[in-house]
């Protein structure tokens, strides 16, 4: 069974005062990205279809 992770655990841009300035630039970088491959490729999943772990 899976047990929700505590809080602040995934912090990816960091917080307070250092926290990644460009994290909205980054963040459609990454969107972009899966744009590209979602339209440039075609997907199908490959062994059992137990879904993501
Ligand atoms: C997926 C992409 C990115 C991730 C995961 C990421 C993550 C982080 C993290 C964890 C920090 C440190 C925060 C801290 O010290 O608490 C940081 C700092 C910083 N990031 Fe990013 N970052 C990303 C992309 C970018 C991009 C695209 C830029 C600039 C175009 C950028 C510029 C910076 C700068 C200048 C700092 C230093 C901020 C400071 O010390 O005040 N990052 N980033």
């Amino acid at each position: 069974m899976q047990v929700a992770p505590k809080p602040n655990t995934y912090m990816p841009f960091g917080r307070g005062v250092h926290a990644c300035p460009r994290s909205e630039l980054a963040k459609l970088e990454v969107l972009i990205l899966l744009h590209h491959l979602t339209l440039s490729y075609r997907w199908k999943i490959v062994g059992n279809e137990d879904g993501i772990q």
